[in-house]
């Protein structure tokens, strides 16, 4: 599981217009391309300030995104390192909604 041991989850804000999933605060943020018409998310981006890194902010930020993906039936690019090497790995189950090929005749 996530090391994510903190009592309450912060509060991540879908911005829509900035294609950013963001903290109330707007200081760390995931922030994603819309491909295929919107079927595709491609997350290209995790920035969580240094001073609050460690703590598993980026993995809220990610579970956020990946929740509303896949409320839509989306499928994820994971080009951000983070969400490649660390979340992905840490978090498996999520896995099944990365972009693949063999989705390429559906979208
Ligand atoms: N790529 C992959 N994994 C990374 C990483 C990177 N660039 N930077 C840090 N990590 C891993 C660390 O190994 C750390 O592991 P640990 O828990 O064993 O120490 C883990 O992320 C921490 O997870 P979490 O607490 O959920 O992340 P965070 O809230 O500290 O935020 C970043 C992680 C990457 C978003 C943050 O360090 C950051 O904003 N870095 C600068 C921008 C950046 O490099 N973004 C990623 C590429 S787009």
């Amino acid at each position: 599981m996530a090391a994510t041991s903190s009592a309450e989850a912060p509060k991540i804000v879908w911005n829509e217009r900035q294609k950013r999933f963001e903290t109330e605060d707007k200081q760390a943020y995931l922030q994603y391309v819309p491909r295929s018409n919107g079927k595709v998310m491609d997350i290209v981006h995790t920035y969580v300030p240094s001073s609050k890194r460690g703590m598993g902010l980026a993995s809220h930020l990610c579970i956020a995104a990946f929740n509303h993906a896949k409320s839509r039936s989306i499928s994820v690019i994971p080009t951000c390192t983070y969400v490649s090497d660390t979340f992905l790995p840490r978090n498996p189950s999520w896995n099944s909604l990365v972009y693949s090929e063999d989705l390429k005749s559906n979208i």
